[in-house]
């Protein structure tokens, strides 16, 4: 019996790719057997990416992306799927976080915030889906949300305005790009150790949040390997619409 988590021959494309979760994704991945191209600005550390997948013989290409740029979106994706084939994964993760209190917020702010997590994000996964559409075989598309899509983070308006918005994105494209079988899913991580919050959680404040937290933890990359395969795989072929918490418990937490 084949693995449901086995990706030979897939073609997987990762944005955000140059550090944290993203980089993560595509190791795991590039590991399952799927080709991977690797997208972000910051493309040395790509192509270090890169480098790091050939060496276990893995196959993935680094791409430079702007996800706030359109233009950007469809170059990278028109470029690996000229050297990689067609798309069958995108794991839509490119995301920035910010924090401030509502009443101080921004129109530079909220732009910043919004232009990447809500539609960077949408442009990424239509530039995919309409590949997919085209190309007829399907496919899988996994939002990278966040557990601020579904409760409140303090001081963080416009990232959990965002993150709901990937997550009801999710439910829309899943309705419409149903009968092109193609699965849109959400993952929504509780706090994960990247280099988007890695400081904070060396502080104060962030030892006194994470014993608040319900398993006294915040997680690594690794810990969402395994809904990222099932998200990636066919074991998620009759899934679809679905946002998954990944987060220890934190959308369920009572106070
Ligand atoms: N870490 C957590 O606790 C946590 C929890 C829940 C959800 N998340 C979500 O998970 C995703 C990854 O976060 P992370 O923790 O891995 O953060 P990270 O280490 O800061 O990585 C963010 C990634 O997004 C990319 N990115 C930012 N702006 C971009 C743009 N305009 N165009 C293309 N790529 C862009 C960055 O690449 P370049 O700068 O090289 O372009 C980087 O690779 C984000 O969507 C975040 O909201 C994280």
């Amino acid at each position: 019996m084949t693995s449901p988590h086995n990706l030979e021959g897939k073609h997987a494309l990762v944005t955000g790719a140059s550090s944290g979760l993203g980089r993560q994704f595509a190791l795991t991945l590039a590991q399952a057997g799927a080709k991977v191209t690797v997208a972000a600005r910051r493309t040395e550390r790509l192509e270090a990416l890169a480098a790091e997948i050939a060496a276990f013989d893995g196959r993935a290409l680094p791409v430079r992306m702007d996800v706030t740029d359109v233009a950007s979106i469809q170059e990278a994706i028109h470029v690996a799927e000229t050297e990689l084939g067609p798309l069958d994964i995108l794991v839509n993760n490119s995301g920035v976080s910010a924090q401030c209190r509502a009443e101080n917020v921004t129109e530079e702010d909220f732009d910043y915030v919004m232009d990447t997590n809500g539609k960077g994000a949408f442009f990424v996964a239509q530039a995919v889906g309409q590949s997919m559409i085209r190309h007829g075989q399907g496919g899988k598309i996994i939002n990278i949300a966040s557990v601020a899509a579904s409760r409140v983070l303090k001081q963080s308006v416009t990232y959990c305005m965002s993150k709901a918005a990937v997550a009801h994105m999710t439910r829309a494209l899943a309705d419409e790009w149903g009968r092109y079988k193609i699965q849109v899913n959400c993952l929504n991580p509780g706090y994960i150790v990247t280099e988007l919050n890695r400081d904070y959680w060396e502080t104060e404040s962030g030892k006194r949040l994470t014993s608040k937290l319900p398993g006294r933890r915040v997680g690594n990359p690794a810990d969402l390997d395994g809904a990222l395969l099932l998200l990636a795989g066919a074991g998620s072929d009759f899934m679809t619409g679905s946002v998954i918490a990944v987060d220890d418990g934190m959308t369920a937490q009572g106070f």
